[in-house]
Formats: C-alpha cells, structure tokens, sequence
C-alpha cells in the first residue's frame, strides 16, 4: 500500500476507536488532536450554552443579598488517614474525605476531590479559568462537592442540574510564600506521569481558601473538563490568594500529562480552559459594589484629611459670611444714621 494510503487507513482505525470507546475513555486535551475546540464534537455538552469557565465582568454582575456566605465543614478535621494525591494527566488531584462538606447553598454538598489549573511561563502569564474583566489570574484552585442531599453519589450527581457545587479560588503571585499550598507543591515530584499516585500527609484544606468567605460570585455552570456537564452550582471568590514565584513555578514545571513509560514526555501545562460565551445568563454576587470596597488605609487617610480641610473650610467660609452680615448690618446702621442726620 502507498503511504497517503496507510495515512487514511491509520486515521479510519485511531478515528473509529476513538468513536467506538466510551466519553471517559477518548484521550482529550487542552491542545492538539481532541483539543478545546475539538471537545464538543465528543462530548456534546462542551459546545452547551451554560459552560464555565467564564469571564466575570464586574460591572455587569447583579447584587443579591440573599447570598450568604458559604461555609466549609470539616475542611480542618483532616484526622490522621492521609490524603491521596494523584495525577490524572490532566491536573494534580487531592481525594477529600467524605465528611468534608458545604453549607450556605439550598443543599448540603460532601466535599470530593480538590485540584489546579495553571499554565506555563511564571507570573502575570494566563493560567487561572475564570478571568475578571478580561483579565487572567496566574492559576485557580477547584474543591469539588455533590449534592448529597439530592443524589446518592458524585456519578449520579454529576449529570443532574444542581448536582454539583464547585469553589473557585483565584491564585496570584507575590513575594511572600504561602505554606499552605506546600501541603500540595511538596509532593508534586512524586506523582510526575500520569497515572501516578501518593498517599501524603493530611492537612488543613481550610487555609488553602481565602479569608473572606463572604464575598463571592456565583453562577449556574459546568464541569471545566470533557464531559463538561452543566451541573454546577459556581462560587468564584472575590478574595484571592497568593503564593510565591517559586511556587508557581513548581506547579508549572513539575508534572508531566504523560505516563512514565512513554517515550516522548509531555510537560502538563497550559490546563486551563478558554472563557465560555455567558448566553443568557447573570453572574450574581454576595457583595454590592459600593459597600463591598474595602478602603486601604492611604484612601482612609485621604478621606480623613479631606474632611477635616472641608470643616475648616467651612469653618472660614461661615466665619466669612457672618462677619460680612455683621459688617452691613453696620453699615447699615450708620446709613440710617447718616440719613437720620441729613433729613
Ligand atoms: C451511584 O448511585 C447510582 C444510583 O443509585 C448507582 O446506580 C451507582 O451504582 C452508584 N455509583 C457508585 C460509584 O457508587
Ligand atoms: C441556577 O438555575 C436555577 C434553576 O434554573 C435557578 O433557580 C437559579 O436561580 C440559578 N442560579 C443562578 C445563580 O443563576
């Protein structure tokens, strides 16, 4: 057979394989042969019309104060049974125990599995999923839940509307180093291929989220990864967190998205998914814009200042216009006065 021949006949075989297996079984990724754009020709529900991530612009979020703040439970009750961590050759993923949970949504949710995205190049480069008006953070943090209020499991949840609620934690870098995500970073170079699997030390996955649980977004959208289901409820918090350069950079450079024994390696970069159209929907927040600003402490100096110099001001212009009044009440005393006298 001539080698275009072969070509086409190789293409048929990989191509009909890749038809014939199961959704979780066709090898997708961020880019090449099953990349993004190819995703929704087979998974159907990548190309829905309620897909995340999105880009939140803020000024066309709408305020709902019926939003409250959300509560992680057990997050800090890590007990002793350590924590599996394993590359799934798409992400780092950390198994929850299954008595971690969310509170503050219509349902109880139980906590699944945590995991990253990032991309590849260090700081101020794109590498977080959902971006702020246009704008990428340097990586995100995903903790997973079901509703188990509603569903026996996370596979009968997963496809249902409201089924899943998953936390979206923006991550930055800055000078400091944040020993939390230690937890995490100091293990990566043990699950290096896809496929590999650690059991590490159990942590706090409290302090890998931010302070401020109470501001949020929050919209109706999907799994960021094939099969993209549109079964989730999103919390995408206000706060960021941070870590160092150098943490960064371990995430970015560590993992591999091959397996150990094939020939050519892969780094696991880049695993963040493109914005996705919002459609009809609105992205509701837990905050108003106006009295969620927080002041740092040079705007409450200025603000302070500036109403002190307005007093004196106020202060001189009053003092001004009394000692005026004063002065034509004078004046005119002294015309009648002087009238008084010529007539
Ligand atoms: C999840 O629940 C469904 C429905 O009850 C059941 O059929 C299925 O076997 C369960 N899956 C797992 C992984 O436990
Ligand atoms: C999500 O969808 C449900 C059902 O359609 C709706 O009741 C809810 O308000 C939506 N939530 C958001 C944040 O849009």
């Amino acid at each position: 057979m001539d080698s275009p021949g072969l070509f086409v006949l190789l293409c048929l075989v990989i191509f009909g394989q890749a038809a014939a297996s199961s959704a979780e079984e066709i090898t997708w990724s961020y880019t090449g042969l099953i990349g993004q754009s190819e995703w929704s020709e087979y998974f159907p529900d990548c190309g829905g019309t309620y897909q995340s991530p999105v880009d939140v612009i803020t000024t066309q979020t709408r305020f709902d104060p019926s939003l409250t703040r959300v509560t992680p439970l057990g997050y800090s009750q890590h007990g002793n049974q350590p924590f599996t961590l394993y590359n799934n050759g798409h992400t780092a993923i950390i198994v929850m125990p299954e008595w971690m949970g969310l509170e503050g949504l219509p349902w109880f949710f139980t906590a699944v599995q945590l995991h990253l995205h990032w991309g590849n190049g260090g700081p101020n480069q794109r590498g977080s999923e959902h971006t702020m008006n246009g704008i990428s953070a340097d990586a995100e943090l995903h903790v997973v839940h079901y509703n188990s209020e509603l569903y026996p499991n996370m596979s009968a949840a997963m496809t249902q509307k409201d089924g899943l609620a998953v936390l979206g934690i923006l991550i930055v870098t800055g000078e400091e180093t944040n020993p939390a995500f230690n937890n995490i970073l100091n293990y990566l170079s043990r699950i290096k291929h896809f496929g590999q699997k650690v059991f590490i030390p159990a942590f706090d996955i409290q302090s890998l989220l931010p302070e401020d649980l109470g501001r949020y977004y929050r919209y109706n959208g999907s799994l960021t990864t094939p099969p993209c289901y549109q079964s989730v409820i999103w919390t995408v918090f206000h706060e960021r967190v941070q870590i160092s350069k150098a943490q960064l950079l371990k995430l970015e450079t560590i993992l591999y998205s091959s397996k150990a024994e094939d020939p050519e390696k892969m780094l696991l970069q880049d695993n963040y998914r493109a914005t996705q159209a919002l459609n009809q929907r609105v992205i509701y927040t837990s905050f108003s814009a106006e009295s969620g600003k927080e002041l740092s402490s040079g705007e409450v100096t200025a603000i302070v200042i500036g109403v002190m110099c307005g007093c004196v001001g106020l202060a001189v212009i009053v003092r001004f216009i009394v000692k005026t009044i004063r002065f034509f009440k004078v004046l005119h005393r002294e015309t009648v006065v002087v009238n008084r006298w010529f007539t």
